[in-house]
């Protein structure tokens, strides 16, 4: 079946008392068993949940993947994997990846023996250079968040399996209706479900899906002993969600293709960042990794007090922390969302004080390019 009716259909079916043709929310930490160890597959609802399990069965499909395994945050699945890993073991990540993500792995997860190395995952050389004896993951964002650097993944893929090494995907950027790591041979997709797979900005949660089963074995394991799995409601909303990604990402990312030629265009505006621009350094690859370029843009502005008069002028645009919902967000990615990576860092990969990051929503596109165009008048 195509993506949307799995979008729609997948991992549900009436439910067998009712036939509510909704999923329901299984509001309830424990269920009844018949006699001692007796059950009909749910014991305790951080072990399984009827709701999680159809919402873990819906993401896997769209990814095409075998397993999914929901979990309280992206950054919470992001911890899952980690815990697969063992105190002296070796990441090789991309350099420019979500700022939470870099925290995590620099000051919490650092601190328990797993050390990280930073490279332009769009150099394999650099990739293959940094890999060393106790390396047990690439780990790759791409397009990279917020400067939209794409990384080739059948290449990464590739060079992970010589090495012996899992290599995983962060998807969030993309969703599964752009682009699908699994088909490129990556061994791990990973989501924060808080963005474009809710897409109504009130959930936090998280996903991780692949097909090898002895990796779901484990993190299945990590789910129910470490605990931060997601409540039923919220895997309900986020399953909600999902029933329209499809039609929200054809939004996000025609509205996105319009404001970047827009912005592109703009002699106030400088450096745009958008892998569906002609002179972006990968729109090659984007082309044929993704099915759609997304609806996340950046760009830069003269200076700090310039973005600052920007933010401050808008008004469809919203001054917020998070992306993928349906409603436009502006960040400030050196203040906000990047923070946590110091400043030199910062510089070297491209986040001034002038960068401004857009997750362009699927208002009407007319009113949201006059709105940019007014506060770049006020710049
Ligand atoms: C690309 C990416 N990955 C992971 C995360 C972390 O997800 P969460 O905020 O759900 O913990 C974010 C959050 O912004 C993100 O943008």
């Amino acid at each position: 079946m195509k993506l949307a009716t799995r979008a729609v259909h997948a991992g549900q079916h009436p439910e067998p008392v009712t036939g509510a043709i909704m999923t329901p929310i299984f509001q309830t930490a424990t269920f009844a068993q018949d006699a001692i160890a007796q059950h009909k597959g749910y014991e305790y609802a951080r072990t399984q949940n009827p709701t999680r399990e159809i919402l873990e069965a819906n993401l896997a499909s769209l990814e095409g993947g075998a397993h999914g395994h929901a979990f309280a945050s992206g950054l919470a699945a992001v911890t899952g994997l980690a815990m697969l890993m063992e105190a002296g073991d070796h990441l090789v990540c991309t350099s420019n990846l979500y700022g939470g993500t870099y925290r995590l792995l620099t000051t919490i997860l650092a601190g328990f023996g797993l050390r990280a190395t930073f490279v332009d995952t769009s150099d394999l050389g650099a990739v293959e250079e940094a890999i060393e004896g106790r390396t047990r993951l690439v780990f790759v964002e791409s397009p990279t968040n917020p400067i939209l650097t794409l990384t080739d993944l059948g290449a990464i893929a590739g060079l992970a399996k010589e090495h012996g090494i899992w290599s995983c995907v962060d998807n969030t950027f993309m969703s599964p209706i752009f682009q699908r790591p699994l088909e490129h041979g990556i061994d791990i997709v990973l989501h924060s479900t808080t963005k474009y797979l809710n897409g109504h900005s009130d959930v936090v949660g998280g996903v991780i899906i692949t097909d090898d089963d002895s990796l779901s074995e484990r993190l299945a394991h990590v789910q129910n002993t470490a605990g931060a799995v997601p409540s039923p409601f919220d895997s309900w909303l986020v399953l909600r969600g999902v029933k329209t990604l499809h039609l929200r990402m054809q939004a996000h990312d025609s509205h996105g293709r319009r404001i970047a030629e827009f912005l592109d265009a703009d002699s106030r505006v400088g450096r745009v960042y958008y892998p569906g621009l002609v002179d972006h350094p990968q729109h090659r690859l984007a082309e044929e990794q993704m099915d759609g370029f997304g609806g996340m843009i950046s760009f830069a502005l003269d200076g700090f007090d310039a973005a600052e008069r920007f933010v401050a002028a808008l008004r469809v645009f919203t001054l917020a922390e998070s992306l993928g919902g349906v409603e436009s967000l502006v960040c400030h990615p050196g203040a906000m969302t990047h923070a946590s990576v110091p400043e030199e860092e910062r510089i070297a990969l491209g986040i001034v004080p002038g960068l401004i990051r857009l997750s362009v929503g699927i208002e009407d596109v007319e009113d949201l390019i006059e709105d940019l165009d007014k506060a770049l008048s006020a710049t």
